[in-house]
């Protein structure tokens, strides 16, 4: 595998790659991520992944300064996977000066979940992904449903400004027990590590109720709602949204998805379930 740090390096290797899938990422990779490059194989002759944490999406107060650098266990991890290129540039490369523009998604779709409670996330994260995706120039790029929103917005960009990529999304891969991977699990305590799986079983009892015809939605995300707070978490939305714009269903034949994000002790974790 080769690493390249600077654009130039990046955009010489890119030339001679021929049909490219591109996985970006914020590195501290665990087995979705290597899921996503596996999944990229299929789409092209050469994978190439990038590793940036990206300040931009961070707000005030958010874990940034704590977020795990795992590089050599992130190269060795590729290396596995068959990733030919990993672009790991610092951030005077991403953001030689202050970066000035930005990619703002449509509030419709910023503002609500995620964006409700991290004030400009989406507007970061899509201007990293924009910056990104024209560094690369893949033919594919693919995103974890894991961050279901971010996925959605990543999808319409690309749309609305007529990007020359596909998006390809691939599963949330989870432990045995139900929980997502993420790299944000890591700050969990022993006994916060036994508690978290109570996300993923909560949000399949909602969704295990609307397939068997409770379309009460409101009183399934209420007692979503106490049942996590009674075990200790502090939820910051349990919502059954449609698929496509993460409105909420005028029908409920929509094609629904279940989100949910809490923090536990000081670590939030997000999840969420097609229906
Ligand atoms: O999902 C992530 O890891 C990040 O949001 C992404 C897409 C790499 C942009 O920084």
């Amino acid at each position: 595998m080769q690493i390249h740090t600077t654009i130039e390096s990046l955009r010489a290797a890119r030339a001679g790659a021929g049909r490219t899938a591109f996985v970006p990422t914020m590195g501290n990779l665990h087995a979705g991520h290597i899921a996503l490059m596996g999944q990229a194989r299929e789409h092209a002759d050469s994978v190439f992944a990038s590793v940036f944490v990206n300040r931009l999406q961070f707000g005030a107060g958010e874990d940034f300064d704590r977020y795990p650098r795992t590089m050599q266990a992130d190269c060795e991890k590729l290396e596995a996977a068959g990733v030919a290129h990993l672009f790991a540039p610092d951030e005077s490369v991403m953001y030689p000066q202050p970066q000035r523009y930005f990619v703002a998604p449509a509030p419709a779709q910023t503002a609500i979940l995620e964006g409700e409670f991290r004030p400009g996330h989406f507007d970061g994260m899509a201007t990293v992904v924009l910056k990104l995706l024209n560094i690369v120039q893949p033919e594919v790029a693919l995103f974890g449903k894991k961050d279901y929103q971010q996925l959605m917005i990543i999808t319409n960009m690309v749309r609305e400004f007529a990007l020359p990529v596909r998006i390809v999304a691939g599963d949330t891969i989870r432990t045995d027990d139900g929980l997502a991977l993420s790299s944000r699990n890591g700050y969990l305590s022993p006994e916060e590590r036994a508690e978290a799986p109570r996300l993923h079983r909560t949000l399949a009892r909602i969704r295990d109720a609307i397939r068997a015809g409770d379309h009460d939605l409101l009183k399934l995300e209420t007692e979503a709602h106490a049942e996590l707070a009674a075990h200790g978490w502090a939820p910051d939305y349990i919502a059954v949204r449609r698929r496509a714009d993460l409105q909420p269903p005028a029908h409920m034949d929509d094609a629904l998805v279940v989100l949910a994000a809490a923090k536990l002790g000081r670590t939030r974790l997000i999840d969420n379930l097609e229906i």
